[in-house]
């Protein structure tokens, strides 16, 4: 009997989230939305129809990102009717009560989303020995609880509404391709990863889709704040541009990623690893995990 009502809320909630391959007049949040992946995420929905809500830290940052979705002619390269404008705020995720109180504010001013985006992130670099803990705890307040709260504060409106949405949270590679050099950022991303799966499960009946991206190598300015651990502020700087340099040449633009993003929603697609290094890492993870280990004792 059981089983019987569980499969039929499930057929339900599939059937909810499908209205989703038509995102026109959609409301879509979006977190970290003044930079990189978050910035391109806001531009694809736009240019499908929607309404995006678009946060970050920075406030500056998420009013340009507003901008270039409200005066089209700005958006370089755009070749979108956008469509139901964008509104800015501030908000740091790894605030409670901000995250709480952004979500109150939305769903007073905009109505209840559809779509959630957590993606606000940082990166960090540095094995466990070099790793304070306060650095630890920064990279999993902003990486993980950032979405714990954003899932948190949105969902139960989502729910209570009753007709279906998606939540995309943005892990990484980096959750399931174990590196020494990389212990607090992985480990914050395979959280999210493991969290994305459970909450697909649970939120299956009321046609609420999670999708979890893991990008790869993506060059945005990401490697321009990321802090590495036990190093001096010139040695920061240098390994910062190194990487940098590394990853632009690398060539993977965020409007890519972007995409995927759009595409899983539509599709309501759980794990999506985006790069050609994210696909083949997330095989060889599930093909040999031992070989993994291994890989994690270089310094890559
Ligand atoms: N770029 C990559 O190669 C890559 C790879 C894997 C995963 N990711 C993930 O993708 C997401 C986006 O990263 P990106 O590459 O676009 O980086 P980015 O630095 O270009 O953008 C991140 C944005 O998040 C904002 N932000 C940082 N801390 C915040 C906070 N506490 N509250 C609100 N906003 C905050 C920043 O101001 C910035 O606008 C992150 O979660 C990141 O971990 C990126």
């Amino acid at each position: 009997m059981g089983l019987l009502k569980d499969v039929t809320g499930w057929r339900r909630g599939t059937k909810l989230q499908r209205r989703l391959r038509d995102l026109t007049g959609t409301l879509v949040v979006v977190t970290g939305a003044g930079s990189g992946i978050g910035r391109e995420t806001a531009l694809a929905f736009a240019a499908q129809g929607a309404i995006v809500v678009v946060s970050d830290i920075n406030l500056e940052s998420a009013q340009d990102t507003a901008a270039l979705i409200n005066t089209p002619t700005q958006a370089s390269g755009a070749e979108a009717v956008f469509g139901g404008g964008s509104h800015a705020y501030q908000v740091d995720v790894s605030d409670e009560q901000a995250v709480i109180r952004f979500a109150e504010t939305v769903a007073a001013h905009h109505g209840v989303p559809d779509i959630v985006v957590n993606n606000a992130g940082i990166g960090f670099s540095g094995t466990f020995a070099d790793t304070e803990q306060r650095q630890f705890e920064r990279v999993m307040d902003i990486n993980f609880w950032g979405v714990v709260y954003g899932c948190r504060a949105f969902t139960p409106m989502m729910i209570d509404r009753g007709t279906g949405g998606h939540v995309v949270n943005l892990s990484s590679a980096a959750a399931y391709t174990p590196q020494k050099a990389l212990t607090a950022y992985s480990t914050s991303k395979a959280a999210v990863f493991m969290l994305s799966d459970c909450l697909r499960a649970e939120l299956l009946p009321h046609g609420i889709g999670v999708s979890t991206i893991c990008p790869g190598l993506v060059h945005t300015n990401i490697l321009k704040t990321t802090e590495f651990a036990g190093t001096t502020a010139e040695e920061q700087l240098e390994n910062q541009t190194k990487a940098d340099n590394f990853y632009r040449k690398r060539n993977f633009t965020p409007d890519r990623v972007a995409s995927a993003i759009v595409k899983a929603v539509r599709t309501n697609k759980a794990v999506v690893p985006v790069t050609v290094e994210a696909k083949l890492g997330r095989t060889i993870s599930r093909l040999s995990p031992g070989s993994m280990r291994v890989g994690a004792r270089f310094e890559i």
